[in-house]
């Protein structure tokens, strides 16, 4: 894992790239640039752990490029077993942030993949910007759990 330093550049595309991300796309241009400033980039190899399941949740993840998956162990002897793969513009790490219960997954890189990464209390503040998005981000944690659970 390696942060990446960013630029005035970097911040001014960042801003472009953001408002392509749905999970960006609601806030106004006011408070996206409130957080952008607080908005890290991290450079990931491939196979690299991006968080694990069982730990707190400390951030939230949005892929700028690259693939992870998601995998989930059930029980100490067994193996674990990938639930989902996620590409560009798709969000992980929302399940910890919003319930307050440990990490669901391992989420670790497929190939070389750029995160967007924002601390819990940044995800916190774009969530209380915006009822309606924060409700449907609840709702895909919600659904992420139930597909977890009910997947043997
Ligand atoms: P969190 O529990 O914070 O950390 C692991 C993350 O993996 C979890 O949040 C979800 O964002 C993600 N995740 C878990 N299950 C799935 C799934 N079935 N599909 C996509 N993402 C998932």
């Amino acid at each position: 894992m390696k942060k990446m330093k960013m630029t005035d550049v970097d911040f001014a595309q960042l801003a472009k790239v953001l408002r392509k991300v749905d999970f960006f796309a609601p806030l106004t241009i006011g408070q996206l640039e409130m957080v952008l400033p607080y908005i890290m980039l991290y450079a990931y190899d491939t196979g690299e752990r991006i968080c694990r399941q069982g730990e707190k949740g400390d951030a939230f993840f949005i892929i700028r490029d690259g693939k992870v998956d998601v995998n989930v162990k059930k029980g100490f002897f067994s193996f674990s077993k990938r639930v989902a793969t996620l590409g560009q513009g798709s969000f992980f790490g929302e399940t910890a942030l919003v319930t307050d219960e440990p990490r669901n997954a391992t989420v670790a890189c497929a190939e070389p993949s750029r995160v967007f990464v924002l601390t819990s209390a940044d995800f916190g503040y774009v969530l209380k910007k915006n009822p309606q998005f924060a409700a449907e981000i609840k709702r895909v944690a919600e659904r992420r759990k139930f597909l977890l659970k009910h997947k043997e």
